[in-house]
């Protein structure tokens, strides 16, 4: 039973393995190659970047980055602006790694400040505090998640983005845990920058992802290379998206993303979402019953995801994903998910994290009374998880 959706999908639907397997095996051809071939892959690269862009209701396809990553999209958001000394950041404390250690990185490297936004369990961004924060005019960029990775809360991004505009910090939506999950429109957001990932929620393979920047915003490159275009030129164009794109596109990253959201919107972002909101009011209703269990985030689930994080008296996050993998076959993730900082903040850092599971199309409700079943079954006396390394 696999339930570590929030790291990434799987199974992915049929037709994205289909594409992709196609693709690799007739086209694997970058669309700098003189040759029918060629031209069919950078029509093909054109599409692609046509319909990602409409998901996110991006207008102008050319401020949507392709990277190898959400990770690599939040870097180039964050290392790539003009810093200077005294700039101001503010973020929710919720962040993953892929935006808190750039913003550290900046911090140690130009003498600016970071500031996280205070979370309570029912209200993960403190609106007042943005407003006050902002208000001092010493913060260049508002940062945060459209949906935490630990706690599964969704968080006010519509409200974060109207304030960024009111007082002109540049807002940064980290949509990894929200694309394909939730409805993701970059002007509804009024976001400067927004990153994904492909992999995730948009159902394609690893090694995709994809940074929009609006017009007006240029970033300085995170690596320099060769794009196909401007070739006899030393220096890069600065063009968008090009001066980016650096090396072979990755086409099977983005075939994988772009089949998985023609079939996100011929299934319905909606029905997929009520599907695992079933699930996920289902597990919070059981884990109510079982004694010594603490569930962090939001219990409604009209304002969280299918991400569920939870510890139980008597037993570490560790030592239960692993019998649950050992005896149960089931696969969850124990720690820290990478978000250190969201674990401060919701009290389980320092300590041992938390074990997180998190439900994607293909789980059923069986299956989530199958792991109730087996949570009331969870070992937890000193001694008796000896086995556990
Ligand atoms: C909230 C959040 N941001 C960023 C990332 C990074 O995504 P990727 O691993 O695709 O770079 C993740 C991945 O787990 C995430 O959950």
């Amino acid at each position: 039973m696999y339930f570590n959706n929030a790291a990434t999908t799987w199974p992915k639907p049929e037709v994205v393995y289909r594409a992709v397997d196609e693709c690799f095996r007739s086209l694997n051809s970058p669309e700098r190659t003189v040759s029918d071939e060629g031209e069919r892959s950078a029509a093909l690269m054109a599409d692609c970047r046509r319909t990602i862009a409409d998901f996110f209701s991006i207008r102008d396809p050319k401020r949507l980055i392709f990277t190898p990553s959400a990770t690599y999209s939040l870097n180039l958001a964050i290392l790539g602006l003009d810093w200077r000394e005294g700039d101001g950041i503010l973020m929710s404390g919720l962040e993953h790694h892929a935006v808190s250690r750039p913003i550290r990185k900046v911090a140690r490297e130009h003498g600016v400040t970071f500031t996280c936004i205070p979370y309570a369990a029912d209200n993960p961004i403190d609106l007042n505090f943005v407003e006050d924060q902002l208000k001092s005019g010493h913060v260049k960029l508002l940062a945060s998640t459209m949906a935490s990775n630990v706690t599964g809360d969704i968080l006010p991004s519509r409200e974060l983005g109207e304030l960024a505009e009111r007082y002109g910090a540049l807002y940064l939506v980290d949509a990894a845990q929200s694309a394909g999950v939730l409805p993701v429109d970059v002007d509804d957001l009024k976001a400067d920058m927004l990153a994904f990932a492909g992999h995730k929620g948009l159902f394609g393979p690893p090694g995709g992802g994809g940074l929009f920047v609006r017009k007006g915003i240029q970033l300085e490159t995170l690596a320099e290379g060769g794009t196909g275009k401007d070739s006899g030129r030393h220096e890069m164009s600065g063009r968008y998206p090009s001066n980016y794109e650096v090396g072979t596109h990755n086409l099977l990253a983005v075939v994988g993303m772009t089949a998985g959201i023609d079939w996100l919107n011929q299934t319905g972002i909606d029905n997929l979402r009520g599907h695992e909101q079933k699930l996920t009011e289902r597990f919070l209703r059981g884990l109510n019953d079982l004694p010594g269990v603490t569930v962090f985030g939001t219990a409604d689930v009209k304002n969280r995801t299918s991400v569920v994080s939870l510890t139980m008296d008597g037993v570490t996050p560790g030592k239960m994903a692993q019998w649950l993998a050992e005896h149960h076959n089931v696969s969850s993730r124990a720690g820290f998910h990478c978000a250190p900082l969201a674990h401060e903040t919701i009290g389980t850092l320092p300590g041992d994290g938390t074990i997180r599971f998190s439900f994607g199309f293909s789980n059923t409700l069986e299956e989530v009374e199958q792991l109730l079943g087996f949570l009331a079954e969870m070992p937890r006396l000193e001694g008796q998880l000896d086995w556990v390394v």
